[in-house]
């Protein structure tokens, strides 16, 4: 009998020198360094420079590289106008999507496939995603697209682009970590679907393309937005009745139970931290509190630890960013692991091609249409 791995669990499919993820004991780590080291004193910046060279940048690599996404951050006319003549009620992850495929029209090497032109177009993706994330929202909001900043930070970019103003400094470094975390996890669904896309040595654009849409998923990246609806959902009703008849019902509760962790996601441990200061300082403690009642039960009851996603909903809630956005910002901190992962796959290629084991008929013969 051949033996199925279903959702390839536990699978390894290749040697990878970008993320090492202990599931057993927490431990999440970008290239040698802890993720707890990375979130209390790194900027955005040199993560990205960590996952794509395996070592963190020195002070002018560093400067080099803000330099490069400030430089790269304005969209081509034609992405913008098409974002404008997407339906406004279009789900934000499509017009992502969409929008990311598009960028490949713009790219005049798309032909050029060496390793130091994939890292300028990945490195060029890093600088346009937020913007273009900024502008869907400005977009569907009726209002003027805002130019990017360059003497301003990815992260504090990404927030004055969309709301228009200059962030204040707390809300820049929590949007810093909220991207430090988010930035890889080894071989995730998404991150799969990236490396699988080039192993067929497609293009990048194709390849993080693919990766958007599978991170939309609810499973995936998608469960972060699904938390704040469901805590706005909750409103005033009691969030323990409301998990016990979800969880009645046969529902998966979002942002909790994970493939890898059997212990707390190192990631929330700082999301929650950050999600209490945020909801105290905005006047938002009602949802800390409802999450902290959720999570409780959850850990008690079911023994299913909170993950990414659990807490991020109620961070960038405290932020101002609309719920529908956050699989999108996690996108906009995952497409630097995504890079990682693309060159990583191309450097080492092999194609990805499983097997299934065949249960259908056997034996059947073509019958006429008029036969049948
Ligand atoms: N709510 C209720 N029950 C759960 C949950 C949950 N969130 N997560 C796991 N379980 C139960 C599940 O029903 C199953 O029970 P049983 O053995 O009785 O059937 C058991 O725990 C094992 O779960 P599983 O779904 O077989 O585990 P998996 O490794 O296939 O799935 C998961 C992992 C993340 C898809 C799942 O935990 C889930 O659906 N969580 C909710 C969605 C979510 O928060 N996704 C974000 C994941 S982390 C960030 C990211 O990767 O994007």
């Amino acid at each position: 009998m051949t033996e199925i791995k279903e959702g390839l669990k536990g699978v390894v499919i290749a040697q990878s020198n970008i993320c090492f993820i202990d599931g057993a004991k927490g431990e999440l780590v970008y290239s040698g360094i802890n993720i707890h080291e990375l979130a209390e004193q790194a900027q955005f910046e040199e993560v990205i420079f960590l996952l794509l060279h395996q070592r963190l940048p020195k002070q002018s690599e560093l400067s080099e590289l803000k330099s490069f996404l400030a430089e790269n951050s304005t969209l081509p006319g034609a992405v913008l106008e098409i974002l404008r003549q997407l339906p406004k009620d279009m789900e934000p992850m499509a017009s992502l999507r969409t929008a990311v495929s598009t960028l490949s029209a713009f790219d005049p090497n798309l032909d050029n496939t060496e390793l130091n032109t994939q890292q300028q177009r990945i490195l060029k993706l890093c600088a346009q995603i937020p913007s273009i994330v900024a502008a869907i929202e400005r977009i569907r909001q009726g209002k003027e697209v805002i130019a990017p900043d360059p003497k301003l930070s990815l992260a504090a970019n990404f927030l004055y682009m969309l709301r228009g103003e200059k962030p204040d400094e707390i809300a820049v470094r929590a949007m810093d970590v909220a991207l430090i975390l988010h930035a890889d996890h080894g071989f995730n669904a998404s991150t799969f679907a990236a490396r699988v896309t080039t192993s067929t040595l497609s293009d990048v654009y194709s390849a993080v393309t693919s990766a958007i849409g599978t991170l939309k998923g609810p499973l995936h990246g998608g469960a972060n937005q699904q938390v704040m609806q469901m805590l706005l959902k909750i409103g005033d009703q009691d969030p323990v009745d409301f998990i016990k008849k979800a969880l009645a019902n046969k529902g998966k509760i979002m942002g909790f139970g994970h493939r890898v962790y059997r212990t707390e996601d190192p990631r929330a441990t700082h999301l929650r931290r950050m999600s209490q200061q945020l909801c105290e300082s905005t006047g938002q403690q009602k949802f800390f509190e409802m999450s902290q009642k959720i999570e409780q039960f959850m850990n008690n009851e079911k023994k299913i630890n909170a993950n990414v996603d659990f807490y991020s909903a109620t961070v960038y809630y405290s932020l101002g960013i609309p719920a529908d956005l956050y699989t999108l910002l996690f996108a906009m901190s995952r497409i630097s692991g995504w890079g990682a992962h693309i060159l990583e796959q191309y450097k080492n290629n092999s194609l990805i091609r499983p097997r299934a084991e065949y249960i259908g008929p056997r034996d059947q013969h073509y019958i006429p249409i008029a036969q049948r």
